[in-house]
């Protein structure tokens, strides 16, 4: 059979896309160096595993996985709109609040059209966007010095990228890798000044883990905004990456229309009945939260005392500027069995980002990252 060129037959977004780069897995660690003991905290993971309620109404879905899970997730939709105070109409469920990410974009996004989002933003932004065909027009960060927001989302900046054929803004709030926020009211004025049929996606995976007085809580703002869509997830707080499950929050109107385009079964029945269950358990949740402000802390006093910079940060994980290319350091950290995230890719190749783990799993990174400076 002769080959044909696939490269070439592709989706003009697809023929130059560079796919998302997780995390390295403990398990390719292991086959690769033969480590017995080894520290993951490369992707803003819970640190404490999920809560034992959802684990065990997980277990209890598996007798019936013979079966297709409830395509409307009619359960935790009740679940989370009670939570929330919104109507179920208003949810879109994912399998991770990147599905709902992704089904914002094939809704408007297309060869012609365009998005904004700022430099260091969320990497799923630009893929999602050149998937799609469509144009990134991505704004410069806030200056690596700046006072409150180190590459923080300069809203200034984003408002003036949007032109007449910007369909989406996507704002992270905290942002991934930077762990920089934006308060209510610069956010708001933000949003009150974009064109009505521009879609803003704010994204607010780490919600839960921010205590400032000053941050929002983009729902409230639902009402005021029919163009406006949240997204929050499962797999930080509430300790479910492997089960994949998240939701968008919007208008009726906007959430049924990204619906169309949702995958049916989109999320498997083991990860509703355990998202159930994470939403009860808010015993969990208030253990999980105190983990990352004692283990930030810990960070933080680490950094200081080998006198590296960092990014301050209200998410799960903080970037710490090595002051020079990151990437052999973070080779050497892989040796010394502490998996972190290099963010070269995210146009910060000084720096590395760790995500905030137990007291000792802390500990056993500052020390290897001592041994490698
Ligand atoms: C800012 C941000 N948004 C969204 C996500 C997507 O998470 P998930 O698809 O697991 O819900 C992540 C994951 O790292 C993230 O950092």
């Amino acid at each position: 059979m002769s080959e044909i060129d696939v490269i070439g037959l592709a989706a003009p977004g697809i023929r130059k896309l560079h796919p998302y780069q997780p995390g390295k897995p403990i398990d390719e660690l292991q086959r690769e160096l033969g480590l017995s003991h080894i520290v993951k905290l490369a992707s803003n993971e819970n640190p404490l595993g999920a809560s034992g309620k959802a684990v065990e109404a997980a277990a209890g879905a598996l007798g019936d996985i013979h079966l297709y899970p409830d395509d409307d997730g009619y359960r935790l939709r009740q679940a989370l709109a009670q939570q929330l105070g919104v109507a179920p109409q208003q949810l879109v469920l994912g399998s991770g609040s990147s599905d709902v990410i992704d089904m914002v974009a094939r809704s408007f996004l297309r060869h012609g059209v365009n998005a904004v989002y700022s430099a260091h933003a969320f990497a799923m932004y630009a893929i999602y966007t050149q998937a799609c065909g469509a144009e990134s027009k991505v704004a410069p960060a806030l200056p690596a010095d700046h006072p409150d927001s180190p590459l923080g989302h300069d809203l200034t900046a984003m408002a003036d990228r949007v032109d007449e054929n910007t369909r989406v803004v996507f704002i992270a709030n905290p942002n991934n890798p930077t762990g920089t926020w934006l308060p209510r009211g610069a956010l708001k004025a933000f949003l009150s000044g974009l064109p009505e049929d521009v879609i803003v996606v704010l994204d607010e995976a780490y919600t839960e883990y921010v205590s400032e007085p000053e941050f929002p809580d983009g729902l409230r703002w639902l009402s005021e905004f029919p163009n406006l869509i949240v997204t929050r997830t499962f797999s930080k707080i509430h300790g479910l990456a492997g089960l994949r499950v998240g939701y968008g929050v919007a208008s009726a109107a906007l959430a049924g229309l990204i619906s169309r385009v949702r995958h049916p079964f989109n999320v498997n029945s083991a990860a509703q009945a355990a998202a159930v269950a994470a939403l009860g358990d808010t015993g969990h949740v208030a253990k999980s939260v105190e983990n990352n402000l004692q283990g930030m802390r810990q960070l933080v006093a680490g950094c200081e005392a080998l006198g590296l910079r960092y990014i301050p940060s209200v998410g799960n994980f903080l970037s710490i500027d090595m002051g020079r290319d990151a990437a052999p350091l973070f080779d050497a950290l892989l040796r010394e069995g502490v998996i972190v995230r290099p963010v070269a890719n995210y146009g910060m190749p000084q720096y590395l980002r760790v995500t905030i783990g137990l007291p000792e799993e802390n500990a056993f990174f500052l020390e290897a990252l001592k041994k490698v400076l």
